[in-house]
């Protein structure tokens, strides 16, 4: 135990991706998750059983939000939820832990931020792949000069559980997760903007729903679908219980234009047999692709060569997603109690919510090209003298 007195924090969403905050708990240095909420039974047993039977197990978060104790929550409920249970919970006064997408619609994000500005809360966002092994090895080669000035951001992502995760439960009903552009590629549209470094400012979009509509066999609207990742379940015209409502697409593919002059595309396929992210950044002076654990370098002119003018490997990591999930709890943990330089950012992660939200709309509505609207300057103004402070202290 240190000298600080004890962290305390609740977590709504317990189950699921709320097993997160156990990386959190840590009572022997002074890091206490102390209650979850959730609405399932089996969620709030998980709760007593991680944290002790001391924890408040409750099906009412608000519950968690009167804690006076409890100065941080996570917020890692389903997509739909975030809006209500972030700004909920920076009115109680709690530092935010809030899972991506940050919510599914542009005004979402923007009330979330503004929450967080008039109550003047620690807000962080859970885009975990900034603490990827392989994005802070591209990210660093970029910061290095590697390409020169970056220019181009391509990335493929090859969804490999796309039928297990995504088609049988909420996410596959665009009223909870505005589509799958967004849900997902959230995550990929984020590191674009980090690696390459601007915001997209203008997004045009195709994709359909090309396979899983043709799957009848659905579970009942009051079940619960199973998510959970099964070998077994291939090819993917062979799985069973999905969700009734499916109205979402299975192939999507966006281009962006940033507000730096950067130009980048992202593809998504729900059916791949594997599963991947591939990145291809294009510089003034060379180019970078990752491929399993290594990232490569072509900066000579001459013919294709597969294994680049240089190759750069990254250290694999246990614990969640490669070991990101825990470091970014650690992180978050450290920004609550000290400050501090952190990876992620609010605005960024709005910024990603936009260009899915929009892309989303332009493959909906025949392909129209969308700009994305800018935020209040009180607001930017206030998230830029938090990076400063952080950077000064
Ligand atoms: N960063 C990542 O790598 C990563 C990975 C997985 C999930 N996520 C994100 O985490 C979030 C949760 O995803 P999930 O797959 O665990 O979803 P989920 O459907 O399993 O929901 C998470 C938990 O929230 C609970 N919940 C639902 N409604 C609630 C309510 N009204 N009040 C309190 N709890 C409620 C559920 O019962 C469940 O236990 C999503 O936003 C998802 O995008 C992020």
């Amino acid at each position: 135990m240190t000298g600080q007195s004890e962290l305390r924090i609740g977590v709504i969403g317990a189950g699921g991706r709320g097993g997160l905050a156990a990386h959190a708990h840590r009572p022997e240095e002074g890091v206490r998750v102390v209650a979850g909420a959730d609405i399932t039974d089996a969620a709030l047993a998980q709760v007593k059983e991680r944290y002790g039977p001391d924890a408040l197990a409750t099906k009412d978060y608000r519950e968690v939000l009167a804690r006076a104790d409890i100065e941080a929550v996570f917020v890692t409920s389903p997509d739909y939820l975030h809006e209500e249970h972030a700004v909920e919970a920076l009115e109680a006064g709690k530092a935010v832990y809030l899972e991506k997408p940050m919510a599914i619609t542009i005004a979402g994000c923007d009330r979330i931020l503004e929450a967080a500005y008039r109550n003047k809360r620690k807000l962080y966002l859970g885009h975990n792949m900034r603490h990827l092994a392989m994005c802070i090895k591209m990210k660093t080669l970029i910061e290095q000069g590697a390409i020169g000035e970056p220019k181009v951001g391509w990335c493929r992502h090859f969804v490999g559980y796309g039928g297990d995760a995504y088609f049988k439960d909420w996410h596959a009903d665009r009223s909870k997760s505005t589509g799958l552009l967004l849900q997902k590629g959230a995550h990929d549209i984020d590191i674009l903007h980090w690696l390459c470094g601007g915001y997209t400012k203008r997004v045009v979009a195709m994709g359909g729903l090309t396979l899983y509509d043709r799957i009848t066999d659905r579970h009942d609207p009051s079940e619960r679908g199973d998510a959970s990742w099964h070998l077994e379940n291939w090819p993917p015209l062979s799985q069973k219980g999905l969700n009734p409502i499916i109205d979402v697409e299975d192939v999507s593919m966006m281009l962006m234009q940033y507000d730096n002059g950067v130009f980048a595309s992202y593809q998504q396929c729900h059916y791949a047999p594997d599963g991947w992210r591939n990145y291809t950044i294009i510089g003034t002076e060379g180019r970078l692709e990752n491929f399993g654990s290594v990232v490569r370098l072509w900066d000579q002119r001459r013919d294709y060569d597969p294994d680049g003018d240089a190759e750069f490997r990254f250290e694999e990591r246990y614990g969640g997603h490669g070991g990101a999930d825990p470091r970014i709890v650690a992180e978050f943990v450290r920004y609550v109690r000290e400050g501090g330089a952190i990876a992620t950012s609010p605005i960024a992660a709005r910024y990603a919510v936009a260009a899915g939200y929009l892309a989303t709309q332009s493959l909906r509505s025949g392909n129209v090209p969308m700009d994305v609207p800018g935020l209040r300057k009180e607001i930017v103004a206030h998230f830029d003298a938090e990076v400063a402070e952080r950077e000064a202290a």
